[in-house]
C-alpha cells in the first residue's frame, strides 16, 4: 500500500500494484516524488494514482478514463493517523476518533509472533467494557482516564513483532513503562508457548483465534 499526500495536501492510500502487471510501483518505504514510475516497464502514475503515460511498447489497450488507474482504497484519517481498508469497507469498519489530540507512539520491537501480541491484549479485556475496543484484526483502542491508547500491532517476522502505540492525550513518558511491560510478557509468554505451558484465555481471544480460523480458510 502507498499512503500518499498530493500537491494539495490530501491524502490517499493507494495499492501499490502497476496495472500493468501487477508489481510494485514503489519500492521505497518512504520518500518524496513528481510520479510514481513502475520500474519494471515505465508506466507511470500522478501522485493522485492517476495513469498518466506508458512507453509505445507496453501501453495499455484500454485506454478509457479510469481503466489504468491504481486502485484507491477506502480511508479515514483521525487524529493524525490513517486508516484504510483493504477491501470494501462497511460503515462499522472503521473506528471512532480518540477525541483527544495526538502526542506521540512509542515503537517496542518485541521477540515474539503477532498472535501472542494480540492474545495478550486482547486477553485482560472484557469486549463489553465501554473503554476498550477491538478492531479486527490488529487495533485495540482503550482508555486510561484522559489518555487514550492505540495499540497498533505489526507483524515482522515469525518471531518479530513491532507494537506501536499512539498516544492521545496525555504524556509518551509515562506510557513507557507500559509498553516495556507489555514486550516482557509478550516475550515470556512466547517463550513458554514453546514449552507447550501457555494458557490462554478469554472468549474475546477465542472469537480472535475463531476469526483467524475463518480468514486463512478464506485464503486458501
Ligand atoms: S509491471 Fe509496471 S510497467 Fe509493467
Amino acid at each position: 500500500m502507498l499512503g500518499v499526500r498530493d500537491r494539495e495536501g490530501a491524502v490517499r492510500v493507494l495499492r501499490n500494484a502497476c496495472r500493468h502487471q501487477n508489481m510494485p510501483v514503489a519500492g521505497q518505504p518512504a520518500g518524496n516524488c513528481e510520479t510514481f514510475r513502475c520500474r519494471f516497464h515505465g508506466w507511470t502514475y500522478d501522485l493522485q494514482g492517476k495513469f498518466v503515460s506508458a512507453p509505445p511498447p507496453v501501453a495499455p489497450a484500454d485506454t478509457s478514463p479510469g481503466a489504468n488507474d491504481l486502485a484507491v482504497l477506502p480511508m479515514r484519517q483521525m487524529a493524525g493517523l490513517v486508516f484504510f481498508a483493504i477491501e470494501g469497507a462497511s460503515s462499522g469498519f472503521f473506528p471512532p476518533g480518540p477525541g483527544q489530540p495526538y502526542s506521540g507512539t512509542i515503537v517496542t520491537d518485541m521477540a515474539c509472533n503477532w498472535k501472542v501480541c494480540m492474545e495478550h491484549l486482547l486477553g485482560s479485556q472484557d469486549a463489553s467494557e465501554p473503554e476498550f475496543a477491538w478492531f479486527w484484526p490488529l487495533l485495540v483502542m482503550r482508555r486510561s482516564g484522559p489518555v487514550v491508547l492505540v495499540e497498533q500491532v505489526v507483524p515482522h517476522t515469525f518471531l518479530r513483532t513491532k507494537l506501536f502505540t499512539h498516544v492521545f492525550g496525555g504524556a509518551v513518558e509515562a506510557q513507557k513503562f507500559s509498553a516495556a511491560t507489555i514486550k516482557e510478557t509478550c516475550e515470556t509468554e512466547q517463550k513458554e508457548r514453546a514449552n507447550d505451558t501457555s494458557a490462554r484465555g478469554s472468549a474475546l481471544v477465542a472469537q480472535f483465534h475463531q476469526q483467524l480460523g475463518e480468514a486463512y480458510a478464506g485464503s486458501s
